[in-house]
């Protein structure tokens, strides 16, 4: 949804701190050697060519032998700003390898987790398979090395982890750093972002702040199982904070009110609002499986969490219930604008657009989809969604679709489409437009309109 996390502080920083994107350092540059186990992932790739780029020598290591395949090949294996130019160069300067070995761990300097840690299917952290991968990691480690955990984790693991070791007579330093990036924009925001870092002891803490250090971060440094609870409060505030808006959303839709004119009124010069989140899909790899996490923590006991999933998750319910109510579905063809789990992404994992698209399917005569990153065999072009459907819902904010002029009706939760890159979406616009073209225009509730 568009003004996620405070995107716009980040931007003005980026401005002022550009990115050297395709600048490497020779080979003779001396730097640690560092391992990035599940390297090819979206948060390893980007962090092993962030390093490398920075003189380190980074070995990325990945059982996904296409991805591994792929990057040794200089190509992207998903979409990452500047990643395209940053990639082969890294490859050539000698800083960056890619392997499917976890042999590899015991040559290096540092060690880096970064894979993925789903919530099974009862919602609940699948730390078995975390365990496994950490149990082949281990394997291959020697005395005297670093091992940073990276990715998301359940409160407690990185004590737990150490605790091992020792039992184990492994001599290494253990750490938890979480990654904080925005997916896709890594590259810019690993520099930016301040690193939390939770050492399991002094040495740990300063070996592990001297790596984000070498990226030019700083570093705050917290007890280890505070910069776990760090990430997952992180993420589920978010979270409930998206949720609001969502219930608000619905709220103002029971009153025949704009949410997106109630939003823009109540923010604008008022910093107590700033925090005020516009409505959208809150989907995607991360929010609802870290709340997830949060509420197994706390013995299935997170109130505010568990009502932020039913809101979010019921969200693209909400919305074909609304449109229910003015038209009739069963006759008319809907198209969805964006599949991926947000704007200008080609990540489509736990979007909800796809939810959006199977109640549709049960609702209308027809649902055609379109992506501008996604391509799936049944995916039409931009144009011919627009062209055959007869209702149109905005199911990720891509750049594409911002300047849109619609003649049809519109389901836009994120009051996304009509406005121009120079407009500030901020002014709000109607989220719903009942048959009309533009924005700004106030909602109808017209009952009574029914496609035939
Ligand atoms: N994606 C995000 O925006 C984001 C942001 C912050 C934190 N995180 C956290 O980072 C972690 C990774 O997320 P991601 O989005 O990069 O996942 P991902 O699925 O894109 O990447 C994980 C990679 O690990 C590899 N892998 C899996 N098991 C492995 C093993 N045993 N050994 C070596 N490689 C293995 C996979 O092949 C994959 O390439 C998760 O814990 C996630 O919660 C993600």
């Amino acid at each position: 949804m568009p003004g996620k996390c405070c995107r716009s502080e980040l931007r003005s920083q980026k401005r002022t701190r550009k990115r050297e994107v395709a600048e490497v350092p020779t080979s003779s540059t001396k730097g640690l050697s560092i391992g990035v186990v599940g390297g090819c992932g979206h948060i390893g790739l980007p962090l092993g060519m962030a390093l490398a780029q920075k003189g380190m020598s980074v070995t990325l290591i990945d059982t996904c032998a296409d991805r591994v395949a792929k990057v040794q090949a200089g190509n992207m294996p998903f979409l990452e700003r500047g990643a395209e130019e940053l990639l082969p160069a890294v490859l050539a300067s000698g800083h960056l390898s890619a392997t499917t070995s976890l042999a590899a761990v015991s040559g290096l300097d540092v060690v880096v987790v970064t894979i993925g840690t789903p919530v099974d299917e009862f919602l609940d952290p699948g730390v078995r398979s975390f365990d496994r991968a950490i149990d082949g990691v281990l394997a291959h480690m020697v005395d005297g090395q670093l091992l940073i955990l990276r990715s998301t984790l359940f409160p407690g693991t990185t004590d737990r982890l150490a605790r091992l070791c020792i039992e184990r007579a492994l001599r290494i330093d253990v750490a938890y750093c979480p990654e904080r990036i925005a997916q896709g924009y890594a590259l810019e925001e690993l520099v930016l972002l301040p690193q939390l870092v939770g050492g399991t002891s002094p040495s740990a803490a300063r070996r592990a702040c001297e790596v984000f250090g070498k990226l030019g971060a700083t570093t705050l440094e917290v007890a280890p199982v505070e910069a776990e609870l760090g990430k997952l409060f992180a993420n589920a505030y978010r979270y409930i904070n998206f949720a609001i808006s969502n219930q608000f959303y619905q709220l103002a839709e029971k009153f025949g009110a704009d949410f997106g004119r109630i939003h823009a009124a109540v923010t604008k010069d008022y910093p107590r609002m700033a925090a005020f989140s516009k409505a959208g899909f809150a989907g995607g790899p991360c929010l609802l499986k870290d709340t997830m996490q949060l509420a197994a923590f706390n013995h299935n006991s997170f109130v505010l969490g568990q009502a932020a999933m039913m809101v979010n998750e019921g969200f693209p319910s909400a919305l074909v219930e609304s449109a229910k109510a003015h038209y009739d579905l069963r006759y008319m063809t809907a198209a969805i604008l964006g599949m991926a789990f947000k704007g200008n992404s080609d990540d489509r994992r736990d979007s909800l657009a796809y939810k959006l698209r199977k109640l549709l399917t049960v609702e209308c005569r027809r649902v055609i989809c379109t992506d501008v990153y996604i391509s799936e065999p049944d995916f039409v072009p931009l144009d011919t969604a627009i062209r055959e459907a007869d209702i149109i819902f905005v199911g990720a904010c891509h750049d594409q679709y911002r300047e849109l002029v619609i003649q049809k009706p519109l389901i836009d939760p994120f009051a996304y489409v009509g406005t121009t890159q120079h407009e500030d979406i901020d002014n709000g616009s109607s989220r719903i437009h009942w048959g009309v073209s533009g924005r700004g225009v106030p909602v109808q509730r017209a009952r009574s309109r029914r496609a035939g």
